[in-house]
């Protein structure tokens, strides 16, 4: 855990340059704009610790595949996402002498990132080897409004002498990936071009073909005014730079403004890739910086008035919270239904490619309430357009008949993990997927979605769980053998509850939905079952046989479900009777000897309880609560948000709150020493679940909000604005009063603490606080 960065409420802040945790700052520091976005690295040379990082949403790299002992039904490759052409690079010399901070003496750094307008700022006074001493400010955004975009100001003072400044802007795309398997470049050169005080480099993924053209162009100021000044080319491999000498004088400041734009042949046709990259810098240079700064600002602002949670008495959970709203925002806006949500988004390379079952199972729900409806439909409809390569995925493994299983990592629908124990046994993800429609209908109440597009996916995962398990007659019932579920500490386990539970769920929702299409649109059920060649009669009759007949362990004396079977045979030891020395386990324990520990990784039986909360009583669900956090190590940063919520459901606000915690500030804090390969992105929708549905009790239960708000210990009161079906509602919750404000849309109906209300259009409710009431 480190402590280095300054609480404020609405800036990441830095004082003083920490060198040791420079690419942990890179990481919180990332810009983005949903299209592109990198890590908050140094404009000028730097050759200190540090990972350099640009990445443009959607454009990624078949990695060859990389393992020990090959198994048949691997993927051949690992989709990356990749770290693409520099653009914000500013060579600084002073008579000669570069300035890289790992070289001089540093005073008076400060590094901001602002999230309430979304910039990043930099100051400091450097002092190079000769003596020479500067002061340097630097301010950038990706921008939001033009997000194919981004602009710099970079500034420099000599404080103690007049002499030559060569300020030279560039554009390297001589990039590797950190994590590149056979430390291979993926980038190709296509063509380059440099002009007066602009340059322009395209280049081209090997294998897949994509297409980036990388522009800049640049203004010089001085003493306030713009110069006229001569340019130097420079031409390299993959490398386009123009080169600026002027006089700089002392207590005279220089500054050079550089626009960059990154345009991909996802969005335009290769051969107008260079002319269209010259009409983006002409007219967002027209525009100028501080115009470019002032509509950032703004539509920063807007973001902000239907998102933000506000946090009163509590500086570091209100940074930790917006921290996590703003890299959310950052890294999806929900245009375009080819791009999802990686699990480090913009700010790093682990986990390679784009997807996973965190998108459906953590990220839906806060893009559902934050942003148009049609952003989460976007994620849906990925998941549709992928449907087809999920079916081959599963006929790859054996199954038919239209089975689909979605891949436990993917960028364009191809399975790209290749760990036999996840490949194909984690197969829980395909249940996430499913279930997120589910939460959409039931959020949104676009039941037009499931004709259109959810039954065909419903139908494909169901099928999958009905060839899935198998007849035991020794138990007489249906079993799931040879499966991961959530807690990756267990692999190869037979009957995992979640993912039994999940199946079958699964089963029967499709069977909920195959009816309500049949009945509300027969014409297009017609259609779907000519589509997909579906035996109605046979195949539902095999899903209902499944339903009434699988086998889910459980333990009656305890009255707990088992994780698995066998579950109970382990040691059964509590996390907090290990030795801090010994964790994480992950790093400090063999893999075999953490798969044969009774610890969990996260939440598993109790995820499965989180989502289907309905199904369970309240005591059953404190029983296996009791029994399973203990021994849950949270050793993944999808873990402690269930566990928050589960325990603001129990009544134990403290050890909601204190998971809360763990989520919010697990990256500004640094809290599981991993931050520096880039933030939790996914996560941190898991953060946003846990003051909503945890300590705001947010739950829709037939179309209708319900709310049984809390406030934490430490707070004074807290706030947050969702939308639902037309309106924006203001929580306000504070020791004494609960206010719920109807913002926009019609008079709604909600359920507060048990208690049915009608707000009408532009009115509020006040209730006074209950103690505790659970949802
Ligand atoms: C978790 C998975 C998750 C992945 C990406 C892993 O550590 O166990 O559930 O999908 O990280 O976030």
């Amino acid at each position: 855990m480190k402590n280095y960065l300054k609480h404020d409420e609405w800036c990441v802040i830095e004082e003083g340059f920490n060198r040791e945790n420079n690419e942990i700052t890179e990481s919180l520091c990332s810009l983005g704009n949903g299209r592109m976005g990198q890590r908050g690295n140094f404009e000028e040379t730097f050759s200190g610790k540090t990972l350099q990082g640009n990445y443009v949403a959607g454009v990624y790299y078949p990695d060859k595949t990389r393992v020990g002992w090959w198994k048949n039904g691997y993927p051949e490759y690992f989709a990356k996402v990749l770290n693409a052409a520099n653009w914000i690079g500013i060579k600084v010399e002073l008579d000669d002498e570069v300035l890289d901070l790992n070289n001089c003496e540093v005073e008076d750094f400060r590094r901001v990132l602002n999230m309430k307008e979304g910039y990043l700022e930099r100051s400091f006074v450097a002092t190079l080897e000769s003596g020479k001493k500067i002061k340097v400010c630097t301010k950038r955004i990706n921008s939001i409004v033009d997000d194919e975009s981004g602009v710099i100001k970079y500034s420099i003072t000599p404080l103690n002498f007049d002499g030559k400044l060569t300020l030279t802007p560039f554009i390297d795309g001589d990039i590797k990936n950190k994590d590149s398997n056979y430390d291979e470049k993926f980038w190709d050169e296509v063509q380059k071009e440099t002009g007066f005080a602009e340059s322009y480099l395209e280049l081209k993924t090997k294998k897949t073909g994509f297409h980036v053209l990388t522009g800049q162009k640049f203004e010089i100021i001085q003493d306030g005014q713009v110069i006229d000044f001569q340019s130097l080319p420079i031409k390299g491999e993959k490398f386009v730079a123009n080169s600026v000498s002027l006089h700089a004088l002392e207590n005279q400041e220089v500054s050079i403004i550089k626009y960059a734009c990154n345009l991909s042949s996802e969005n335009y046709a290769v051969e107008s890739l260079l002319s269209n990259a010259k009409k983006y810098l002409s007219r967002i240079s027209a525009k100028g910086f501080d115009m470019m700064i002032a509509e950032q600002s703004r539509k920063w602002a807007e973001k902000w008035e239907n998102n933000d949670i506000i946090i009163e008495g509590d500086v570091a959970a209100q940074q930790g919270i917006r921290f996590n709203i703003f890299q959310l925002n950052q890294t999806y806006s929900g245009e375009d239904s080819r791009l999802n949500i990686g699990p480090k988004g913009f700010t790093g390379e682990k986990y390679g490619g784009s997807t996973y079952w965190d998108t459906e199972a953590y990220c839906i729900p806060f893009y559902m309430s934050t942003s148009d409806q049609q952003v989460a439909r976007n994620l849906l409809i990925y998941r549709w357009k992928q449907l087809d390569r999920a079916i081959e995925n599963a006929g790859k493994l054996g199954f038919k008949n239209g089975a689909a299983l979605y891949p436990m990592v993917t960028m364009n629908g191809e399975e790209c993990h290749n760990e036999w124990e996840i490949t194909f046994e984690e197969i829980h993800r395909n249940g996430a997927i499913a279930y997120a429609i589910y939460d959409y209908i039931n959020y949104t109440g676009d039941k037009a979605y499931l004709a259109e597009y959810g039954f065909e996916v419903l139908l494909g995962i169901a099928r999958f769980w009905s060839q899935r398990v198998n007849w035991s007659d020794h138990k007489q019932k249906y079993v799931m053998l040879g499966v991961t579920g959530p807690n990756e500490y267990e692999n190869n386990v037979n009957n995992n509850w979640y993912t039994n539970y999940i199946a079958t769920w699964c089963l029967k929702y499709c069977l909920e939905v195959a009816d309500f299409v049949k009945n509300s649109n027969p014409t297009r059920y017609e259609e779907l079952v000519s589509k997909t060649n579906l035996k109605d009669a046979v195949e539902f009759e095999q899903f209902s046989h499944i339903i009434d007949n699988i086998y889910l362990p459980e333990s009656k004396d305890l009255g707990v479900f088992l994780q698995q079977d066998g579950f109970l045979d382990k040691e059964l030891i509590k996390v907090k009777d290990l030795p801090a020395t010994e964790r994480p386990i992950n790093q400090k324990w063999s893999w075999d000897r953490i798969l044969r520990s009774c610890f969990i990784k996260q939440a598993d039986v109790l995820q499965g309880m989180y989502f289907f909360e309905d199904d369970f009583d309240i005591e059953t669900l404190k029983r296996n609560y009791d029994f399973y956090e203990p021994m849950t190590v949270h050793e993944s940063s999808l873990s402690p948000c269930v566990h928050s919520i589960i325990a603001a459901k129990l009544g134990d606000k403290a050890r909601s709150y204190e998971f809360y915690q763990r989520s919010a500030r697990l990256d500004l804090d640094d809290y599981n020493n991993d931050t520096e390969d880039g933030c939790h992105i996914t996560s941190m929708a898991g953060t946003w679940l846990s003051v909503t549905k945890g300590f705001g009790g947010m739950r829709v239960k037939d179309g209708k909000l319900h709310f049984s708000p809390f406030v934490p210990e430490n707070w004074k009161s807290f706030s947050f604005k969702i939308g639902f079906r037309g309106n924006i509602l203001n929580i306000i919750t504070n020791d004494d009063f609960v206010e719920v404000q109807n913002m926009s849309g019609d008079a709604i109906s909600i359920v507060l603490y048990d208690e049915e209300k009608i707000i009408e259009k532009n009115q509020n409710i006040i209730v006074e606080q209950q103690d505790f009431i659970s949802v």
